[in-house]
C-alpha cells in the first residue's frame, strides 16, 4: 500500500522555544498513530534544536528550502549538506509562497530537487494553480508545466521517493480548501501525467500530498480520497489537536 506522509509547514511562526515545545507535543501525540509518515518543518532558525527533541521519535524532521549547492556564495540560502547534518531529512520545494512572494521558477525548482535529493533529502514538491489559471479553466496545463519542468531529469525514486504537494494557491491560508472532489480530480491528474512521463508503478507508488486550509474538520473528507496520500499542513500544525486530528484522519483511509 502506498505511503501516506503528513507534513506541518509552520512557515515563519513560531520562537524557537516553542518551536521545540511544539515538536515535543506532536512527537508525543502522535504515538501509536499508524500507517503515516510524519514530518514537521519548523523555520530554519529553530531546526537544531527540534532536530534535539525529535531524535528519538518517529517524527522527521523538515526544511522549508533548501538549495542546489553544498556551500558557497549563496547568501540567505539552506545548504543542503547543513540541513542533512542538522538532521533534516526532508524538504519544502516550490511552496507557493516561494514562487509567489520570492520568485522561484520551475527552474530554480528543478535545480533544487536536484540538490537535495543528492544530499539525501527527500524532497516534498510544492505544484498548483492560482483562482485565476482556475477560472480560466487552467489548471491542468499549470500542474503539467510546473511537474514537467520541475521534475525534470528527476528520478520519482530518489532518496525514499519524491512526494508531490497539489496546493491550490487559492486554498493557502485562506480558509477555501478545495471539495474532495475538486482535489481528487487534480491528485488523479497528476497521477496520471507521472505514469505517463515515467511508469505506472513509480507513479502508483508516489506520494501525493493535498494542501490549502486542510483542518480537522475538512481532513477525513479529503484523506479518505483515493489518490489523496496525506497532507501539508500550514495553520492547523501549529496546534497539537488539530495536526494529531489530521494524521489521524490520514491514518483510517
Ligand atoms: P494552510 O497552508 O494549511 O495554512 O492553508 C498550507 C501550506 O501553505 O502548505
Amino acid at each position: 500500500m502506498r505511503e501516506r506522509v503528513v507534513a506541518g509547514n509552520w512557515k515563519m511562526n513560531t520562537l524557537p522555544q516553542e518551536g521545540v515545545d511544539l515538536a515535543r507535543a506532536v512527537a508525543e501525540a502522535v504515538k501509536g498513530i499508524e500507517n503515516v509518515t510524519v514530518v514537521v518543518c519548523p523555520p530554519a532558525t529553530h531546526l537544531l534544536p527540534v532536530s534535539e527533541v525529535l531524535k528519538d521519535t518517529a517524527v522527521g524532521l523538515g526544511a522549508q528550502n533548501v538549495h542546489w549547492e553544498e556551500h558557497g556564495a549563496f547568501t540567505g540560502e539552506l545548504s543542503p549538506l547543513a540541513l542533512k547534518e542538522t538532521g533534516c531529512r526532508w524538504a519544502i520545494i516550490g511552496h507557493s509562497e516561494r514562487r509567489q512572494l520570492f520568485g522561484e521558477t520551475d527552474q530554480g525548482v528543478n535545480k533544487r530537487i536536484h540538490g537535495a535529493i543528492k544530499a539525501g533529502i527527500r524532497p516534498i514538491v510544492c505544484i498548483g494553480e492560482t483562482l485565476a489559471e482556475r477560472q480560466a479553466k487552467n489548471t491542468f496545463a499549470v500542474l503539467e508545466k510546473q511537474i514537467r519542468q520541475g521534475l525534470n531529469g528527476v528520478e520519482l525514486k530518489g532518496f525514499g521517493g519524491v512526494v508531490i504537494a497539489y496546493e491550490p494557491v487559492w486554498a493557502i491560508g485562506s480558509g477555501l480548501t478545495a471539495s474532495p472532489e475538486q482535489a481528487q480530480e487534480a491528485h488523479k491528474f497528476i497521477r496520471e501525467l507521472l505514469s505517463e512521463l515515467y511508469d505506472a508503478e513509480s507513479a502508483a507508488n508516489t506520494v501525493i500530498q493535498y494542501g490549502g486550509s486542510v483542518n480537522e474538520r475538512n481532513a477525513a473528507d479529503l484523506m479518505v480520497c483515493k489518490d489523496i496520500d496525506g497532507g501539508l499542513i500550514g495553520g492547523a500544525s501549529l496546534k497539537v489537536d488539530s495536526f494529531t486530528a489530521i494524521v489521524r484522519a490520514a491514518s483510517l483511509r
